[in-house]
């Protein structure tokens, strides 16, 4: 007993090594399986706009009116999910559901809270449930009790590992996750430094890049890939890097503007920052900007989402790029996913859909799309 509460010590000290310092979380994930690789690379995996076209088939012979939907967002303050919530709620009535029948909670960022609400909804006998976990590593406890009690289970956001994934289609359950594949954020992050030329970006000439990354959740996998593959994308086209800091923002815009504060004046020399979310790049920015700092001229910064303050930053100059997270076809993707088993259609294990790379060439047209 005694060894295994030291040996279990021990790893939540190196866990928590991993987390902050530079590459090492990068160095953890590399080790890891990736799930969204197994899951893209799996036959079964299809499209958002595939799991549309079968919905655009049976929706017309299911009367959704009156079934309920329990929807589990892991934090309501959270800007990106507040988008997808909405879309969501607005998606779902669109195809028929009733606004009565749809219940969208908060787990205030608390495993214990979302899990007494899943409980809740089981209890009052909805017909499917759309889960965004506070945890992706409590997903095996909640698949268990959601298919315990026979009711239909789509992840979102939060992707589940890939040993949780492979159960469900071994048992051939009604589970799936709805969600874009993080590494691509990541890597078009990276591209849109590269994309500027290491000359541009090398302000103090000495052949490497100066960066700090603020990161999302360490938990998620979005923050672990976003990460690692940003500076993947400089290391692959033959730039070297070298990090001055890296720290965990949680997500949060104010937790991160402290942070990129205390690291502009510790390292005045850092060249990008990279931000595994608009939120915290607009934190970044604040401090950018009290630092006497400016975008484009002395520093780049990127972020991941295009929330409409950073797409406006984009084209002000004042944000390098960013990335599209779509959180329509997300959202989309989800209820026609809930729709499909209610319907009896079914879904496959896995539903993946594209990031967009956004500087200041597109960024006009996605605000566009997103009125
Ligand atoms: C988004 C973040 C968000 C997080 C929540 C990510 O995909 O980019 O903005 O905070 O999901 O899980
Ligand atoms: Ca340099």
């Amino acid at each position: 007993m005694k060894k295994k509460l030291v040996s279990l010590l021990t790893v939540s000290a190196m866990t928590m090594a991993m987390l902050v310092g530079c590459g090492e979380a990068a160095a953890d994930t590399a080790t890891q399986a990736p799930a969204a690789e197994t899951a893209t690379e799996a036959p079964a995996a299809e499209t958002a706009e595939t799991a549309a076209e079968a919905v655009a088939e049976t929706a017309g012979n299911a009367d959704l009116a009156d079934k309920k939907v329990g929807v589990c967002i892991y934090q309501f303050a959270d800007n990106f999910m507040t988008l997808f919530r909405t879309e969501l709620e607005n998606y779902l009535i669109s195809q028929g559901f009733s606004k009565d029948n749809i219940t969208i909670v908060d787990g205030a960022n608390d495993q214990a809270t979302q899990t007494n609400q899943i409980q809740n909804f089981i209890t009052q006998g909805v017909d499917v449930l759309i889960i965004n976990p506070v945890n992706s590593s409590s997903a095996a406890t909640i698949t268990d009790l959601v298919v315990g009690a026979d009711i239909p289970l789509v992840y979102i956001n939060r992707e589940p590992d890939a040993d949780e994934e492979a159960r469900w289609s071994a048992n051939s359950w009604n589970v799936t996750y709805v969600g874009c594949d993080a590494r691509q954020s990541g890597t078009m992050q990276g591209e849109i430094i590269v994309d500027l030329g290491q000359d541009k970006v090398d302000l103090n000439g000495d052949g490497k890049i100066q960066y700090i990354m603020i990161e999302g959740d360490p938990e998620n996998v979005d923050a672990q890939y976003r990460t690692e593959f940003s500076v993947k994308a400089l290391e692959d086209a033959g730039w070297t890097v070298d990090c001055l800091d890296d720290q965990v923002g949680n997500w949060d815009q104010a937790t991160a503007q402290q942070l990129v504060a205390n690291s502009l004046s510790a390292h005045p020399e850092t060249e990008v920052v990279f931000c595994n979310n608009d939120a915290m790049a607009l934190g970044a920015l604040q401090s950018i900007e009290a630092a006497g700092r400016k975008v484009g001229e002395d520093i780049y910064l990127v972020g991941v989402d295009a929330l409409t303050e950073a797409l406006e930053d984009v084209l002000a100059g004042t944000m390098t790029g960013t990335v599209f997270n779509d959180h329509i076809a997300q959202s989309h993707g989800a209820a026609d996913a809930a729709i499909n088993y209610i319907t009896g259609a079914g879904n496959d294990y896995y539903i993946g859909c594209d990031y967009v790379k956004v500087t200041t060439d597109n960024a006009q047209s996605v605000l566009d799309s997103l009125k």
